[in-house]
């Protein structure tokens, strides 16, 4: 176990970390069972060497092209920029602009990732996947890329999840995954991650994990935040084209953190920029687990292999949170969040159901885009800000998931029949 006083490398610089044994400042690590050291190690090796093999990376650059469909665009959200700028002081009203990656292949950002473990998975000659879902889009993301290699799949998914999100189970049964729905805790995606973890222990020979966050144990944060980095490279590529200039704001929704610190990596050593990371409120920050805000209304703890913000009760147990969103009721967030949150680079607020559920029905009915619930929270909190920053302020939020799997749910909220 590695201790936690380790330090990021250059002081200087937010992009650097983790350092060597994992830690982001005192937040990460690998506290993981004897078991599955070696294992984490040697994946840590092989990843080490893909990153710098050109043939992995031009094998990866193929399928994001070519079977993911990126670049994603960059898309300039006219209708939602004026009813900002109605409620807005003359001159405010920022910009807004949408990174599309909810045109990914498969609907979310999580098949980013889940191409480049797969083919990591393929270079350690592993033969069986496990996976944990929340929401059923990495669960898809995960069934896809094993259907696409000829692997089988078995993916943990807490009961709770498994109903309320119906149509991405029936997707992963079409793709030939095993779902294991899990009764434990809430039936939630912490007890889903909890029997994955279970489930690698016992079969570590031949099994790869391809967790869907940038959570766990080192390397997976650095890992995920690489595969998921994609999204605000091509951003700066994108914006640079669009407006000749680097945005002036990001937002994107917090579950675990990959599609946010996907956006937000290449920009942290950009000072200018404004961060912020929106968790999921549920009910409200005061409701005592009502909420899956994390560092908001949480404390440092361990959980699933690494030390990071934590939802807990006084005995240090951990509460199970609650949102409306199955993507974002995780009870803690990526380490390099964490970190972020402390050293006050980033600044995480968070949206109420309410909120969320408004903003999916106004993004819907303005821009013809159905979002899905987790980044509808981040839109919610662009309806605040934006009408507070001026009119010239390029702000991008990362859409990063389509709200096809969610309109059962929706219906069920605003009481409608379907
Ligand atoms: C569309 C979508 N967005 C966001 C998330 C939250 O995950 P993360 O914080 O890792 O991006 C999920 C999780 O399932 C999701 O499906």
């Amino acid at each position: 176990m590695s201790s936690p006083k380790t330090r990021t490398p250059n002081p200087n610089s937010f992009a650097t970390g983790p350092d060597e044994r994992g830690y982001f400042g005192m937040f990460g690590g690998r506290f993981v069972a004897e078991t599955l050291m070696p294992l984490i190690l040697d994946l840590e090796g092989h990843y080490t060497r893909a990153k710098s093999d050109p043939a992995f990376q031009a094998q990866l650059a193929d399928l994001n092209a070519n079977y993911a469909g990126r670049p994603s665009p960059l898309y300039f959200a006219e209708r939602m920029t004026e009813h900002c700028r109605k409620s807005a002081s003359e001159g405010f009203g920022a910009k807004i602009y949408f990174k599309r990656d909810e045109l990914n292949h498969t609907g979310s950002h999580k098949i980013n990732n889940c191409l480049g473990q797969i083919l990591l998975a393929l270079r350690m000659g592993k033969t069986r996947i496990i996976a944990e879902t929340g929401a059923g889009q990495h669960g898809v993301a995960v069934a896809t890329v094993c259907a696409k290699f000829d692997l089988p799949c078995e993916i943990y998914m807490g009961a709770t999840d498994v109903e309320r999100q119906k149509p991405n189970v029936f997707r992963m049964h079409l793709l030939g995954a095993k779902i294991n729905a899990v009764t434990s805790g809430a039936g939630t995606l912490k007890d889903a991650m909890n029997e994955a973890l279970r489930d690698w222990v016992t079969n570590v020979k031949d099994t790869y994990y391809i967790i869907g966050t940038a959570a766990g144990p080192h390397p997976y944060p650095a890992m995920v935040r690489d595969f998921q980095s994609v999204i605000g490279r091509e951003l700066r590529q994108q914006m640079m084209a669009a407006e000749g200039r680097l945005p002036d704001t990001l937002v994107a929704c917090i579950g675990g953190g990959s599609n946010a610190i996907g956006l937000f990596h290449p920009f942290l050593d950009d000072r200018t920029v404004k961060i912020f990371g929106v968790e999921a409120g549920g009910h409200g920050l005061g409701v005592e687990n009502g909420h899956a805000a994390s560092m908001n209304g949480g404390r440092p703890g361990v959980l699933h292999g690494n030390r990071t913000y934590l939802l807990q009760d006084g005995d240090g147990q951990i509460l199970e949170g609650h949102s409306i969103s199955a993507g974002l009721d995780y009870p803690g967030v990526g380490p390099e969040h964490a970190w972020l949150h402390d050293t006050k680079r980033v600044t995480y607020v968070s949206s109420t159901d309410k909120e969320a559920l408004a903003a999916f029905q106004l993004c819907t009915k303005l821009e013809g885009i159905i979002p899905a619930l987790e980044p509808a929270h981040a839109l919610a909190y662009v309806t605040k800000l934006a009408p507070t920053l001026p009119d010239t302020d390029l702000l991008v939020m990362n859409l990063c998931g389509r709200g096809d799997k969610d309109i059962f749910a929706v219906a069920d909220h605003l009481g409608m029949k379907i």
